[in-house]
């Protein structure tokens, strides 16, 4: 029996922490391996690649060849542009280059993470290596970049839009910045099961106080819930129930907004 071709996926990683790929290997439905395995075929990611250096260079090489038009092309940290992107190099060659050599083969283009949607923990004031977002690299080129925002983003985001191309062979709706609307279109806020709490006026006023403890809201401890686009409050991470930052204590810095911070310094009162 012959089964059909699995689509191609080649991960491209620029300035990242892996923080990404570390979520995304802990998801259950489907699991990392069944996505790679019998799912997509996985050509190529500097974390998860089976052999190393010019092996994995070449098998790049034939599987862009073979794949031109179809695969999906994911890219997770920023690309530095300053001195010739000289600041992260793959085999030999800036990964700048890399990208806008690869992208327009692509059949789609998803940034993963703060970093590879808005630059990230890389491009930090006052940005020395010149960090730059995907889409802006690949904007002369009229390339679209589907973008997974958060840090790291929640996998479930990323896998159902993969899996979504797949399904349907297209994306599906993204907004103005190139979010998913299914999983990008609420603020945090809305969902939040600390919400009766700020709607009743209890306060979380200092961390560990009795109202912390107590599951209060954490508006006054800086939360950004209300301005943070993102469906952390509706979909736990890691299938664990309760596993994100609210939930845990700790207010939301927005780290999937393009500008990330407490709405007011962290360890202060309001
Ligand atoms: Fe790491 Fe966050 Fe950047 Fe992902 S978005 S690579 S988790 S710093
Ligand atoms: Fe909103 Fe944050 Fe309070 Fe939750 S903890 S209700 S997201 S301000
Ligand atoms: Fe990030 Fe805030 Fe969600 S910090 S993980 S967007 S709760």
């Amino acid at each position: 029996v012959t089964s059909p071709k699995r689509p191609s996926v080649i991960w491209l990683s620029g300035q990242q922490c892996t923080g990404c790929v570390e979520s995304l290997l802990r998801t259950g439905h489907p699991t990392l391996e069944t996505l790679i395995l019998d799912l997509i075929s996985l050509e190529y990611s500097e974390t998860l690649n089976a052999g190393a250096g010019h092996q994995a260079e070449a098998h790049l090489a034939k599987a862009i060849e073979e794949n031109k038009g179809k695969f999906i092309l994911v890219v997770d940290g920023s690309i530095p542009v300053k001195d010739g992107g000289v600041y992260c190099m793959i085999g030999g060659r800036p990964v700048v280059d890399i990208l806008k050599e690869m992208a327009p083969l692509a059949a789609a283009v998803i940034a993963i993470g703060s970093c590879a949607a808005w630059g990230g923990v890389p491009s930090a004031d006052p940005n020395p290596t010149g960090a730059t977002p995907v889409y802006e690299i690949l904007k002369p080129q009229n390339i679209p970049v589907v973008n997974i925002p958060g840090c790291p983003p929640n996998p479930y985001n990323f896998l159902s839009t993969v899996i979504h191309f797949l399904t349907f062979g297209k994306l599906p709706a993204l907004d103005d910045k190139g979010r998913p609307m299914f999983a990008y279109s609420r603020i945090i806020h809305e969902n939040c099961e600390r919400r009766p709490h700020f709607d009743a006026g209890r306060f979380a006023e200092e961390f560990g106080d009795a109202g912390h403890r107590q599951g209060y809201c954490l508006y006054k401890l800086g939360c950004k819930g209300p301005e943070t686009y993102n469906n952390c409050s509706s979909l736990d991470y890691n299938d664990t129930p309760g596993c994100w930052p609210v939930a845990t204590g700790a207010p939301c810095f927005g780290c999937s907004e393009e500008k990330v911070g407490f709405h007011v310094p962290l360890f202060t009162k309001a």
